[in-house]
């Protein structure tokens, strides 16, 4: 029986593993960024749905690869088809959401590839926690900066529409709060930008850190 309540698993009700020991492999993470010639780093955003993380996000992950750096994209819907289907829209389940990807993303910087999260992740708690997770200079917060009025007027998936009817509950926005970063590493205000500019200002974040190199 374990001892107490926080010695069990919340979305399991089964008791923590306790007897389990770390491992270490026989190359580390310079020897992999050394293969890739690059950086592994966390590219968290930030924003209301409908601002235009997944779009910059995969606009990102291409202009990469198109120049030989290895990126991928965790995206918040997709990963809510997987990983993440056995959770909601709570506060509870948000944070548990955010708390996975951070320790995913964790996983991919360290195999040097450049990473790009794009979730909702409205509390400013979670974020600074997957902040805390990672070692300085490999996790940039990136505040996707689209007002409200924008989002909901874009509307690309219906639902704005339906959390303003009460169909759907606790809607980032109007029924759920989105607490913006305080200090985020970089703040893109898209209303007057195309994608492929957004993107840009992504891409010269990671050349200015040294994540990847200057296309010459
Ligand atoms: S987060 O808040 O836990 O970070 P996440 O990024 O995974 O959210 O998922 C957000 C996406 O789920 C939105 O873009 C939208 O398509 C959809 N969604 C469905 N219900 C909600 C809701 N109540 N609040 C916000 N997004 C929702």
């Amino acid at each position: 029986m374990p001892a107490s309540s926080s010695d069990v698993n919340p979305s399991t009700s089964a008791a923590k593993a306790t007897d389990i020991t770390w491992h270490d492999g026989h190359v580390d993470r310079s020897h992999r960024e050394t293969l890739l010639g690059q950086k592994g780093a966390l590219l968290w955003l930030t924003g209301l749905s409908g601002s235009g993380k997944s779009t910059i996000a995969f606009h990102v992950e291409h202009a990469l690869i198109s120049r030989g750096v290895l990126a991928y994209v965790l995206d918040g819907d997709n990963i809510r088809h997987g990983l993440n289907s056995n959770l909601g829209f709570g506060a509870d389940d948000r944070t548990e959401n955010i708390r996975r990807i951070g320790e995913v993303g964790k996983l991919f910087v360290d195999t040097g590839v450049i990473t790009l999260s794009s979730f909702v992740s409205p509390y400013r708690s979670d974020r600074d926690s997957v902040r805390a997770l990672l070692n300085s200079g490999e996790f940039f917060e990136v505040f996707i900066n689209t007002p409200l009025a924008v989002c909901e007027q874009r509307d690309p998936k219906g639902l704005y529409k339906k959390a303003r009817s009460g169909e759907i509950p606790n809607f980032t926005g109007i029924s759920d709060p989105y607490e913006e970063p305080t200090s985020p590493d970089l703040e893109i205000l898209t209303e007057d930008l195309s994608v492929d500019e957004a993107a840009g200002q992504i891409i010269s974040l990671l050349e200015a850190h040294k994540k990847i190199s200057r296309v010459k």
